[in-house]
């Protein structure tokens, strides 16, 4: 008699190693702690100071918008790495009008030009470490208009973000051939500390924010840390230039 296989769920991960940028606080510390459970050997690239001196090897200590000196911290350390995770990012609120250029430049260079940036330095190690896989993260911002605190939108993250999305789609199909798989996440909104600088309290979603969440909750970090990680296992393999929206029905409303 042939062996009864034993259904399973869990995930598995033919790539030994992952690079996680943002590692060092909310969502993407989420993702290096599920990464690091599953026995892949995971670096976090963040620009905080204060987690490095804890994380020895495991840390990279660098301004994602420094480009020589993210060239430079990283030469060498991508080799053997099948995943990265582009996580870092900043949000400001600040109304439509008057956005400075200064500003716009800022907050592109974090959450746009830094993911092409790591792609790129990525790629090379990636496409010989195969099975391999990059997932960018996003915001349901990139969807639709969301104005939180206030009505008054924020134009250059949500243009930031939406740009992170198409940017994605152009790295699933040049990556294609290498065997690089490139998705995304878009979280609603998730009780971090970039979530508690604009909204206090993270216990309980202000009243107004819960009309608008059909899960009437914020998502809890490791809720998105579980989607990048399934998009980055195995058992995604056939999913490439795809974008999951995790936020609570949020988009629904
Ligand atoms: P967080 O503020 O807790 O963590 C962001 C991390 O990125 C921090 O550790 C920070 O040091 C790092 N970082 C920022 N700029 C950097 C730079 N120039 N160089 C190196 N590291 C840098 O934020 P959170 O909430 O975990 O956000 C993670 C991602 O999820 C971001 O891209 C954010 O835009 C996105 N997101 C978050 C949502 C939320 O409600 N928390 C909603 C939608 C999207």
């Amino acid at each position: 008699m042939p062996e009864l296989k034993v259904p399973s769920t869990n995930l598995t991960f033919g790539g030994r190693a992952a690079v996680v940028t943002g590692g060092a606080s909310g969502i993407g510390a989420s993702v290096v702690a599920l990464l690091r459970e599953a026995g892949v050997e995971t670096l976090c690239v963040d620009r905080r100071a204060e987690a490095a001196g804890t994380a020895g090897e495991t840390y990279v200590e660098v301004d994602l918008t420094d480009e020589c000196a993210v060239r430079d911290r990283l030469a060498g350390r991508l080799d053997h790495v099948s995943y990265l995770v582009n996580c870092a990012g900043i949000f400001e609120e600040t109304g439509f009008d008057g956005v400075s250029r200064e500003r716009w430049g800022r907050l592109l260079d974090v959450n746009l030009l830094a993911p092409y940036q790591l792609m790129e330095i990525a790629r090379p190690g990636l496409a010989v470490n195969r099975p391999a896989a990059i997932v960018n993260v996003a915001s349901l911002e990139a969807h639709m208009v969301l104005a939180l605190a206030s009505p008054d939108p924020t134009p250059h993250y949500s243009a930031s973000k939406s740009a992170l999305l198409a940017l994605t789609r152009s790295a699933a199909r040049a990556m294609a051939p290498d065997g690089i798989r490139v998705n995304s996440v878009c979280p609603g909104f998730i009780g971090t500390p970039m979530a508690s600088a604009l909204h206090g309290d993270l216990g309980d979603l202000p009243a107004a924010l819960k009309a608008r969440v059909p899960a009437t909750r914020f998502g809890r970090p490791e809720e998105v840390a579980h989607a990048v990680v399934f998009l980055l296992s195995d058992q995604a393999g056939f999913i490439t230039g795809s974008d999951l929206l995790v936020d609570g029905g949020l988009h629904l409303t």
